[in-house]
């Protein structure tokens, strides 16, 4: 029989040796700044583009939730854990997408492998760029439908796919990151609506990092007026983790398949809903977006000062990579980086292709320029020379 400890043992071990091992590292945030092993360092680490996770008005609302609702919803949203607070939150949501409805899920990732399953399985078609977050591959492989993987922000090679694998499926689905979460850049979601006119295939994107960080805060749909209409998105989902700086998943869609998802997605239905404070948090920091648009502004001006500085390709987002290479590379760079005060966490594979391994940096509206330039000078000097 095998040992399951020696298992575990030799997987870990092979890791180690390929430098891919992780480990979470204990950290305390203070707004911008990440404390970990008694050292404190100013973090672009963090996806909390906005600051809202800190911000006195959402942990207010939270406060308050907590005391009117309790701690935990109880039970799943079909049952009894759909509080009050989640009709605000989901009309909040659908006004900002310009949808019709929107439904909560319990996290981005169970959206994501919520939603695609709900919308094709076995008869079906998927086509989703290869970057795309991993929640995208796992809901399209839990699918059942067969998937088809098109080069990276390429609408052509969709094109090419949809013309060769169209024929013969039943439902076509087109999914891809609004923003990319480890590149940045913004997927051609004009191009990918037209295929999906042309070719009957619906489109999917999630805007984890596009809402509450580009077009004033509205997200990747509304970039280039790619969203004249809710219905060239007409699935828009994304996550209230990021800039909401809360928790839980989302989908903006017409009314009638926010219902399915309510009574087939089987994230949202097997699944306890999210704690009232949780919701109220979000909904304060919808509030927070709506009053000043142009705070929601800043996370992105911050990233171009940083690649204008170091001549890099213009940020299009709040994230900005800089791609060293080999898993080695990047946790060394990574290093230099905390020596000199700064948190900035290596990114290796599998999250990332072999041989990509990089620096995420995630600026945001709290940061201040002077640091960003000292940042630039410091990875122009030590790392990029190297
Ligand atoms: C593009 C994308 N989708 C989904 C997720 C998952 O969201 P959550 O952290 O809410 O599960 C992430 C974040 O990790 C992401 O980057």
């Amino acid at each position: 029989m095998n040992s399951l400890d020696g298992f575990a043992g030799d997987k870990l071990a092979a890791l180690e040796r390929a430098q891919l091992r992780r480990m979470p590292a204990f950290t305390t945030r203070t707004g911008i700044w990440a404390e970990r092993d008694g050292r404190r360092l100013l973090s672009f680490s963090c996806n909390d583009y906005l600051n809202f996770s800190q911000h006195p008005e959402t942990v207010a609302a939270a406060i308050a939730a907590v005391k009117r609702y309790g701690v935990g919803a109880g039970a799943s949203r079909l049952v009894t854990g759909n509080h009050p607070l989640y009709d605000e939150l989901e009309t909040r949501l659908a006004r900002l997408k310009g949808s019709d409805a929107a439904c909560v899920f319990g996290s981005g990732y169970l959206a994501n492998t919520g939603i695609i399953p709900a919308v094709v399985g076995p008869d079906d078609l998927i086509l989703v760029d290869e970057l795309a977050h991993a929640c995208i591959h796992a809901g399209a492989k839990l699918s059942g439908a067969q998937v088809h993987l098109y080069r990276h922000c390429d609408s052509s090679h969709a094109e090419t796919l949809l013309a060769e694998h169209r024929a013969g499926k039943k439902r076509a689905l087109i999914a891809t990151d609004g923003v990319f979460s480890m590149d940045g850049d913004i997927a051609p979601l004009a191009a990918l609506s037209e295929l999906a006119r042309r070719f009957d295939a619906w489109l999917l994107s999630d805007d984890a990092h596009g809402l509450g960080v580009v077009s004033g805060g509205r997200g990747s749909a509304f970039v280039n007026g790619a969203a004249r209409s809710p219905f060239d998105v007409p699935l828009q989902a994304g996550t209230l983790s990021k800039a909401i700086g809360a928790y839980g998943g989302y989908l903006c869609a017409s009314q009638s398949v926010i219902d399915l998802m309510r009574t087939r997605a089987r994230t949202f239905i097997y699944s306890t809903g999210l704690p009232p404070a949780i919701v109220a948090a979000a909904i304060a920091a919808l509030d927070l977006i709506e009053r000043d648009p142009a705070y929601a502004a800043e996370p992105l001006r911050k990233a171009r000062l940083f690649t204008r500085a170091l001549n890099l390709p213009e940020a299009q987002s709040a994230i900005v990579p800089v791609i060293v290479g080999d898993a080695g590379a990047a946790l060394a760079a990574s290093d230099i980086l905390r020596d000199n005060g700064f948190l900035v966490i290596a990114i290796r594979p599998p999250t990332v292709p072999t041989g990509t391994a990089r620096l995420r940096f995630a600026f945001t509206a709290r940061h201040e320029d002077g640091d960003i330039v000292r940042l630039a000078e410091i990875v122009r000097q030590q790392i990029l020379r190297r």
